[in-house]
């Protein structure tokens, strides 16, 4: 079966280049990434989906009256493409209770901290400035709550004495491009298996 795949982004979209890349090498078979959707008009994920021929949709919030309003838009337009997986990929906005429920445990985060450390904005400085030795990032199912999800996988890498936010996060993020992939591959083939807030990995 063919997983179809929605990334919902904001910004740059390095981490939905990686899952990109990994479709187009074959390494993440059986998946097509059917619909990218922004809800920022110029967001550099969208030239990157139409390089790749990939669908886009940029949904501004402030046309609706309500967050339930606007995700009923997305739902609608991911029922449209037969979403089976929704990826969220530096989408900055607080995924709500219906998005949730309708994919449920079918929405995976990418985040720049060591869960359950550092959860919500700027999680790497707020490692910097906490003093942690070692950084890093995690994959997880998105539940109601900010970055608490169940755990799919974590990489660390160490911090530095000389690190500004900036080095930091670029040392994460190359290890985001690794983990990400990686997570939706083993969704993708079936892999994962939750037993409560654990996640089992299948052979
Ligand atoms: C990444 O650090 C990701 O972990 C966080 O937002 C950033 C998005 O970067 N959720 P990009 O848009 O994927 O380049």
């Amino acid at each position: 079966m063919i997983s179809n795949i929605a990334v919902l982004v904001s910004g740059r979209g390095s981490n939905l280049q990686s899952i990109i890349d990994n479709v187009e090498s074959g390494y993440i078979q059986n998946a097509k990434i059917k619909i990218v959707i922004s809800d920022v008009a110029d967001a550099y994920a969208l030239e990157r989906s139409k390089k790749h021929g990939i669908n886009t949709a940029f949904i501004d919030p402030s046309r609706f009256a309500s967050k339930r309003e606007y995700e009923q838009e997305i739902i609608s337009i991911l029922q449209v493409h037969d979403i089976n997986l929704v990826l969220l990929a530096g989408y900055m906005r607080i995924v709500g209770s219906d998005l949730i429920e309708t994919y449920k445990n079918k929405i995976l985060n990418i985040h720049p901290a060591l869960l359950p450390s550092f959860r919500g904005l700027h999680a790497q400085k707020q490692a910097l400035n906490y003093g942690v030795k070692v950084a890093g990032c995690t994959v997880h199912f998105v539940d109601e709550d900010v970055d608490t999800g169940p755990i799919i996988l974590q990489k660390c890498v160490p911090v530095l004495e000389e690190d500004t936010e900036d080095t930091l996060s670029d040392r994460i993020l190359d290890q985001e491009h690794k983990i990400f992939p990686e997570a939706v591959k083993m969704f993708v083939e079936g892999k994962l298996k939750l037993e409560g807030r654990i996640v089992r990995r299948l052979k």
